[in-house]
């Protein structure tokens, strides 16, 4: 059996290890097996990055809930008819845990009435081969791969293949997946799926599509890559019309999505994460009635993402007029509201926002102020002694960057000039060098003294055997032990190296006397 729980970590990226690891230790306690399920196991074994963590579990989730929000996770919605629920783990991790289950369709355009179930039954109710697989993260089978439809030969074929002859009929919500996941992996459908799913639309199965899975499709475009190819695809196919009757990509704001896009890449190339759902939808929606919009936010299932769609203007309103106001009447002070902001609303306004000073300290704070740190003269502070051991460190090394952002502190001279009263004391100097037994050591000692810095004070112990001088001891009130300075104890050393490399000379010189 291959090792997939190996390639299961080289692929999540640390926090969905660390999700990953706190939704199974939550299941597993409340005694119930739980699952990778859906598109997780599908990009891992693809090597498509990983968007979300799909997890099925044997049981309600919804009673997990206390649990999960104590460790730290975010619940963003709860599906009591599906038994799912939707949620953030730390580090912004998007989960969803459902409950294994069956699904019985027994009127189109109704939702079908569910029971719990197995976890291979699960998979069967799935919609295609590729989705069809779930990997155990239960103890004793941890790593084992359930793909009863082989959907692993089917990545392996890039191919898209629905399960069954009724996987139109009974959810058509599925021939949007398809179309979607289509534009997505540039994969076609295979033989007999594409002759089915040519079939449900020449019999208009799409009227039959219910309000949950319109709000779930409206909902997984936010979290596209390219959701603008996805949304063209759509409209091709004429599903776009079905998540929204007058929805069309001419209702895009094409270049603010684009500039997006290209903003959250710059973003997460220097450490940042935003979440760019929100910001997606506002400008795939941009030209769209406020009616229609508000049709869609009642569909969606997860309500923080709604929230955060409909509180994005507001917000990024807000956050410009702080940029524009006494509190950011310095780059320091701009620094450290930016640094305090929430990086998705600084990726919003980064993009919509129209006033010149606004703009020009969102780029300052991405390019120019940043480059300063570059400013700071650390081999010059490690002189210092003023490392990242010092507990005061983060705060010298802050307070440096704000007088360089403010150009309190322009030059060299002018940084040394305020790092030096905060070095801390000197270290004690170094112990002298170990005795050498015997009488060449004897002698050699006896050599070394009137070379030495420090008198030898220490009292002669056994044969020949010189105890060195206590070094004195530390001042008081250092709280740390400095670091050794770098650059001054190697002279030293070097003196004496050659003084007790001259000392066996005399020796000789005096036996032979
Ligand atoms: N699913 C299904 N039928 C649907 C919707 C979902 O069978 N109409 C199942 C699939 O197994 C899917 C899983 O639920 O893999 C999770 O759904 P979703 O998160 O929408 O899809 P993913 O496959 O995870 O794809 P994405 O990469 O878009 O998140």
């Amino acid at each position: 059996m291959a090792d997939y729980i190996y390639t299961m970590e080289i692929r999540l990226t640390p926090d969905q290890q660390r999700g990953v690891a706190l939704v199974q230790d939550i299941a597993r306690a409340a005694g119930m097996n739980i699952y990778l399920t859906g598109g997780a196991v599908r990009d891992i074994i693809s090597g498509f990055s990983i968007r979300d963590l799909d997890f099925t579990v044997q049981g309600n989730p919804l009673k997990l809930q206390k649990e999960l929000e104590r460790a730290g996770a975010v619940i963003s919605s709860a599906d009591e008819d599906f038994k799912t629920v939707y949620l953030r783990l730390p580090g912004s991790v998007r989960a969803e845990i459902s409950m294994a289950r069956t699904e019985q369709y027994e009127k189109a355009g109704k939702p079908p009435s569910i029971s719990p179930a197995t976890i291979i039954e699960d998979l069967r109710r799935r919609d295609f081969t590729f989705n069809a697989m779930a990997l155990s993260l239960n103890p004793g089978s941890r790593g084992l791969l359930m793909d009863p439809f082989n959907g692993a030969a089917d990545i392996e074929a890039k191919l898209i293949r629905v399960l069954h002859n009724y996987a139109f009929v009974e959810d058509p919500s599925r021939l949007i997946r398809a179309s979607r996941f289509a534009a997505r992996f540039h994969w076609p459908l295979e033989e007999r799926t594409q002759a089915r799913f040519t079939s449900a639309v020449e019999n208009k199965y799409m009227e039959y599509i219910t309000n949950r899975a319109i709000g779930y499709e409206i909902e997984q475009l936010a979290y596209e890559d390219d959701p603008l190819h996805i949304l063209r695809v759509l409209e091709k196919e004429d599903w776009l019309k079905v998540l929204n009757p007058r929805w069309t990509t001419a209702k895009v704001d094409a270049a603010g999505l684009g500039q997006l896009l290209k903003t959250r890449q710059q973003m997460n190339e220097l450490g940042y994460s935003p979440d760019p759902a929100p910001a997606v939808l506002y400008f795939l929606t941009a030209r769209l009635g406020e009616k229609d919009i508000a049709d869609m936010r009642k569909l969606i299932p997860r309500k923080d993402l709604v929230e955060a769609w409909r509180d994005l203007e507001q917000n990024a309103k807000s956050l410009a007029k702080r940029l524009t106001s006494k509190e950011a009447a310095t780059p320091s002070r701009t620094w450290k509201l930016l640094s305090e902001a929430r990086p998705e609303m600084i990726l919003f306004l980064a993009v919509t926002a129209r006033q010149q000073a606004v703009v020009q300290k969102i780029r300052n704070f991405f390019t120019k102020w940043r480059q300063l740190q570059q400013k700071i003269p650390l081999p010059e502070m490690t002189e210092l002694r003023i490392t990242p051991q010092l507990p005061e460190y983060p705060k010298i090394a802050q307070d440096v960057f704000m007088l360089l952002l403010d150009g309190k502190l322009r030059s060299r001279t002018e940084i040394l000039r305020f790092l030096k009263p905060l070095a801390p004391p000197p270290p004690p100097p170094p112990p002298p060098p170990p005795a050498k037994r015997g009488r060449a050591a004897k002698a050699a000692a006896v050599a070394v003294l009137p070379a030495a810095a420090a008198p030898l004070t220490g009292k002669k112990k056994g044969k020949g055997v010189v105890a060195p001088a206590t070094p004195p001891p530390a001042k008081a009130g250092a709280k740390v032990e400095p670091p050794k300075p770098p650059a001054s104890p190697r002279p030293a050393k070097q003196k004496e190296k050659k003084v007790i490399r001259a000392a066996p000379k005399k020796v000789k010189g005096k036996k032979r006397r």
